[in-house]
């Protein structure tokens, strides 16, 4: 039997690379699909080389433009790969544009259909990526849940249980892998920090970054949360194209130290050495979790909420005041734990894979 594999943006990699190797660990061929929706070296080349995952047999080189110029793109990419290469299924991951793309090619092309990171909602259809995972699960044959909230909220919109596999979350899978290695790194020494002593901000959301006077007012506020603390600030393209440091340089308060998006190992030994990270990120919420590092969140919700049941993540919103506070409730309570939660285990890869291959072995998804 042999899966196709479709990834397309940075958040993807990290969740694909545990997948991948579990599929070929079960004895499973398999093809990676690269829709190109992130292209440039810092967010695609360099991930998937540290990553180590497998080079693409196809680049659909989709790239930037509108969500509908995304989607439709990749729709008609992978409708010509599925058409051609005829795979037994297709796995698509996470919440990007090309994700929803990728599922609606297999839905017409009846290839069965898996989603990796099924059943996380925020509940906010304003956010592009809920409206590609509730239709990304809809069509699905397998949805692979990373939570017990994830499967509650697939029950809820009616996916039946021979549709739904909790398998845990293949982001720390990749985390716990390489730990050891991106903690070694001290990446903060390289800035001429000290462990503990400054924060980590990243901005991405469409919302908090495509208008410049939002944008502006966030990092301010969370500049004047973390003071003293410098502030350390790898920048999406999305967020570089609005931000205008010009405006905060004088700052007597935390300092803002903007630098190029980092590398996966890098990033992560950055956040080991943290006293808090804020972020609209959806992974990082599960990242700082499990490390034991305060997250505030900079959204006004989360498809994420076992993150906050674990408490180290509290929701800061979008207003110079929430965060303020935010922060400060995160400074006043005691250091988190590493947390520990069930099935975020570093095997949820290899559970995944054995789900897929049960679920296609059962001839459930002859949906023809
Ligand atoms: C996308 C995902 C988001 C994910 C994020 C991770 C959607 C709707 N959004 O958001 O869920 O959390 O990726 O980063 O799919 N750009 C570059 N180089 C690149 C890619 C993008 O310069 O390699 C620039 C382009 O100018 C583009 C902008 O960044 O217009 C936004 O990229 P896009 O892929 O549309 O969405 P993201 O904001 O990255």
């Amino acid at each position: 039997m042999r899966v196709a594999v479709l990834i397309a943006a940075r958040p993807n990699f990290v969740k694909a690379a545990p997948l991948i190797r579990g599929l070929r660990h079960t004895g499973l061929e398999v093809s990676v699909v690269h829709a190109g929706q992130h292209y440039d070296e810092a967010l695609s080349a360099k991930f998937l080389d540290q990553l180590q995952i497998p080079d693409p047999e196809l680049n659909l080189g989709v790239g930037s433009g509108s969500h509908a110029y995304q989607t439709a793109k990749t729709i008609l990419g992978v409708e010509a790969y599925l058409r051609e290469r005829r795979p037994d299924a297709l796995v698509v991951v996470g919440d990007v544009n090309a994700t929803m793309g990728g599922a609606i090619a297999a839905a017409k092309c009846a290839t069965p259909l898996v989603h990796l990171e099924a059943g996380l909602r925020s509940f906010d259809r304003s956010m592009p990526e809920e409206i590609n995972r509730v239709v990304t699960d809809q069509l699905s044959q397998l949805c692979l849940a990373p939570s017990d909230d994830a499967v509650e909220n697939l029950r809820n919109e009616g996916v039946t249980e021979d549709r739904i596999a909790l398998v845990g979350n293949c982001m720390i899978d990749t985390l716990l892998e390489n730990l050891d290695e991106a903690s070694a790194l001290r990446h903060w020494t390289k800035l001429g920090l000290e462990r503990g002593d400054y924060a980590v901000l990243t901005l991405h959301r469409p919302a908090n970054v495509d208008e410049p006077t939002e944008l502006e007012r966030i990092v301010s506020a969370v500049s004047d949360a973390t003071s003293p603390l410098d502030v350390v600030f790898p920048v999406h393209p999305r967020t570089a194209k609005n931000l205008h440091l010009d405006r905060y340089p004088s700052r007597s308060k935390g300092r803002i130290i903007p630098i190029e998006p980092l590398p996966y190992a890098e990033f992560l030994s950055l956040m080991t050495g943290a006293r808090i990270v804020l972020t609209d990120s959806g992974g990082i919420q599960e990242e700082t979790s499990i490390l034991g590092i305060p997250c505030v969140t900079l959204r006004n919700n989360t498809e994420r909420p076992i993150t906050i049941k674990a408490g180290t993540n509290l929701l800061g919103g979008r207003e110079y005041d929430s965060i303020l506070d935010a922060v400060q409730r995160a400074f006043e309570r005691p250091y988190p734990d590493p947390k520990d939660i069930p099935l975020w285990d570093g095997k949820a890869g290899l559970r995944s894979a054995e789900a897929i291959v049960a679920h296609l072995q059962s001839g459930a998804s002859s949906i023809a």
